[in-house]
């Protein structure tokens, strides 16, 4: 569950500072959003996928659409909202991969309580759900609170404010970046690795995978910290590797991996996403990962 965004990706030298200008390529129109996203990298690696969100009645809700289906997502729980524009988001891709985004969110901030309870069938069915935080925060609330299986919660964009009690007793696994990590810890100040695990162990949450970019994944449970480390690849674009990252946990979970072997699948699949520019045409299958990493 969650959002559905057309990407507006222009490449830049380096992305820009406040208050500068840089010339950059033309522009490329790619579907992303971290809810689609994720469905659809958990679709490439060969689940049965339904996304529960809002895509705007014009051509970017069509482009979005089109695209989840192609990849045998089912949108039956992805309702047009009238008059209101699709989830756009502003993408700015350096030279070194890394990017800056805005998000508009358009249609995803019209997802609502209601539009979830009426998804609770697949919600109740699904071995694993998957919710971040680019829709209305009681949405994924409810989301979560009518999960049947495993909660998988990517707090991303990192949250402004506290996230509500009620949401986090609900989750069973949270996935945040270092940034995000900071930001549910109170912590202010870098956030090395270790002070992500023990900021992780603080969690109000059963397990904690955080994501460290190049430097791979934490897997906290029951006081235990695993360090998986990422291979090494030099990235064209991170766009997406975070939801590819939580694809392949859920993906994992539902094949019955421990968290470990779970975030050893995930930390190859997002490395894998770094070689292609974009979001959802850089989410890879089973085999490329393979193909392109070789067995682990
Ligand atoms: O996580 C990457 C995604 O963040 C992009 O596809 C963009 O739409 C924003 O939601």
């Amino acid at each position: 569950m969650g959002s559905a965004n057309l990407d507006l990706v222009v490449e830049v030298p380096r992305v820009p500072l406040v208050g500068e200008t840089v010339l950059g390529s033309d522009l490329a129109r790619i579907p992303g959003g971290k809810g689609a996203n994720q469905a659809v990298a958990a679709a490439r690696l060969g689940r049965s996928v339904a996304m529960i969100g809002r895509v705007g009645d014009d051509e970017g809700g069509r482009i979005l659409r089109d695209a989840l289906e192609t990849d045998g997502v089912d949108t039956s729980h992805l309702a047009t909202t009238p008059d209101v524009p699709n989830g756009v988001a502003l993408i700015a891709v350096g030279a070194d991969g890394d990017n800056s985004i805005v998000v508009s969110p358009g249609a995803n901030g019209r997802l609502s309580v209601a539009d979830v309870e009426a998804a609770s069938d697949v919600l109740g069915a699904a071995a694993v759900t998957l919710v971040q935080l680019e829709v209305p925060v009681d949405a994924v609330a409810a989301a979560a609170r009518l999960a049947g299986g495993i909660v998988v919660l990517n707090p991303a964009p990192a949250p402004s404010s506290p996230l509500p009690a009620k949401l986090l007793e609900a989750v069973d696994v949270i996935v945040p970046n270092q940034t995000e990590l900071a930001l549910l810890a109170g912590h202010h100040g870098p956030v090395d690795v270790a002070t992500a695990a023990e900021l992780a162990t603080r969690l109000p949450v059963p397990t904690a995978v955080v994501t460290l970019g190049a430097l791979g994944a934490l897997a906290v449970s029951e006081g235990n910290v695993t360090h998986v480390e990422a291979p090494e690849v030099t990235p064209v674009d991170t766009t997406a590797a975070g939801d590819s990252f939580c694809g392949a946990l859920a993906d994992a979970l539902v094949r019955g991996d421990s968290i470990v072997e779970a975030v050893r699948w995930a930390v190859r699949v997002g490395a894998v996403t770094t070689l292609r520019p974009g979001a959802q045409p850089s989410l890879p299958t089973a085999v490329e990962v393979t193909a392109l990493l070789g067995r682990s």
